[in-house]
């Protein structure tokens, strides 16, 4: 099987030029002008941009949380990914405390193995960090290519480990060559202002955003990096949502320490004003919360100044059913909030078009960096010979609006209903098939694969 691109914009991290793009197979064999290779299919994107395909390396499928499920699983979460430019996604894993490593990886590949329409891969969430755990990390990293480990420094008694367990990981995990992602906010902090709320009878959803204060997330982040330089592993903050936490990181580079920040979408565009409309603000329940208009700034500028290198989603979608779980108490409300359709187009509408990044700098970070942070560039994040024919083609006049009545997401309400947006994914290309055009999806579950990746490189 072999595609023609003919006459696109073709954009990358740093490049940004008209050429064609021949593809065979699963990969891109020639970008030049005027290609005129025989090909199976030839696509016009005249007008159009054609970049590389989003990878979110931030998302919750099928995930028990809570007391229920995510409500996208592999076949819905990935798909409807495809419909949004993003080709690849990274999924997180997580041990159940007393249990193996090895049994969550089984448990979570039970679930996507077969399904997944996309390509996905994991990161492993280590929740109980012993002798037996320890022993485990080198082969997720040599043999299983899971080459990152979550932590949640929050969410105590369920997923918390302390900052001793937290060393004895850095310390093995930098040995084997990997990188710790961490959910950075001060569980012990949280809890108490959690159970102080509810004693003093505050419920609704505008308590789950003041029972998590900025300083509860400055805090904790500041502790981590402190942690990652003593140790000297490669740190990756998840979800990072505010002035005080980034200072944390940008102080960490006047002692020449790099850690690697990811935001997600939700906290450069939504501010903590939709938790003041009663229980309709549970649809953005999420840790940590939606922060300030001052924080969006900070995360925007932080972007610019290279201290933010992945944009990503923390996608955990629930039905409105799920999150009324919690009609009568904010901590009961299953945490997380649809985005993995959305980002891409997001970030195009709301950063390019309004002039906040450039073109380079957005398929930088929601693309290019996350696969070279986690061990997958060249193979995704750019568009090279060689590389995987994961593509994007974008008509960036077109605009549309966002809604739950047309999006693919297994979730019964959006976000961002009624947002308008400019700029529309209209082809996308999966190892060189077509995935997803004219919004209608061409591949079937399981013809997303496990992407095994390589150790970690500090310097992108
Ligand atoms: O609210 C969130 N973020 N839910 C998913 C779990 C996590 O903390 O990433
Ligand atoms: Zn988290
Ligand atoms: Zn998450």
């Amino acid at each position: 099987m072999s595609i023609l691109i003919k006459n696109g914009r073709i954009v990358t991290a740093t490049d940004d030029y008209i050429a064609d793009l021949f593809i065979e197979g699963e990969s891109i064999v020639a970008i030049g002008q005027d290609l005129n290779f025989p090909a199976d299919n030839i696509i016009d994107a005249s007008g159009k941009l054609v970049m590389p395909g989003g990878i979110d390396p931030h998302v919750h499928l099928d995930m028990p949380f809570m007391g229920t499920y995510s409500s996208d699983n592999y076949e819905t979460g990935t798909r409807a990914a495809l419909y949004g430019g993003t080709t690849t996604v990274i999924d997180f894993i997580l041990q159940k405390q007393g249990n193996s490593l090895r049994s969550a990886l089984d448990e979570w590949s039970g679930r996507a193995s077969g399904n997944a329409v996309g390509d996905y891969s994991f990161h492993m969430a280590v929740t109980d960090f012993n002798e037996n755990t320890k022993s485990e990390i080198k082969n997720m990293i040599e043999e299983e290519g899971i080459t990152s480990f979550k932590t949640f420094m929050a969410y105590k008694g369920a997923l918390m480990i302390d900052d001793r367990q937290m060393i004895g990981l850095m310390e093995e995990v930098k040995k084997h060559g990997g990188l710790i992602n961490v959910h950075a906010t001060n569980g012990d902090m949280i809890d108490y202002l959690v159970q102080k709320n509810r004693e003093e009878g505050k419920l609704s959803p505008l308590y789950h955003y003041l029972s998590q204060p900025e300083i509860t997330e400055a805090e904790a982040s500041e502790r981590f990096v402190d942690m990652a330089s003593y140790t000297g592993c490669p740190g990756y903050i998840v979800h990072l949502t505010c002035e005080g936490a980034l200072n944390a990181v940008r102080n960490a580079t006047k002692r020449n320490q790099k850690v690697f920040v990811e935001t997600c979408i939700q906290y450069l565009i939504l501010d903590a004003s939709l938790y003041e409309q009663n229980f309709e603000g549970a649809k953005w329940v999420m840790s940590p919360p939606l922060r300030e208009k001052k924080d969006q700034q900070t995360l925007w500028a932080g972007i610019n100044q290279g201290l933010v290198q992945v944009v990503a989603t923390d996608h955990c979608p629930f039905m409105w059913e799920q999150k009324l779980m919690g009609k009568d108490d904010f901590s009961k409300i299953p945490n997380g909030h649809p985005a993995v359709e959305n980002r891409m187009e997001l970030l195009f509408s709301e950063g390019v078009v309004k002039n906040k990044i450039t073109l380079n700098k957005f398929v930088e970070v929601s693309s290019t960096n996350a696969a070279k942070i986690f061990g997958m560039f060249p193979k995704k994040g750019t568009i090279a010979i060689g590389s995987d024919a994961d593509i994007v083609i974008m008509d960036p006049k077109e605009m549309h609006q966002l809604s739950a009545a047309t999006h693919h997401m297994n979730v019964d309400y959006s976000g961002y209903e009624g947002w308008n947006i400019t700029g529309k994914v209209k082809t996308v290309l999966l190892r060189g098939k077509v995935a997803i055009d004219n919004n209608q999806c061409h591949v079937e579950k399981g013809y997303g694969q496990f992407i095994k990746r390589n150790k970690v490189t500090q310097h992108i």
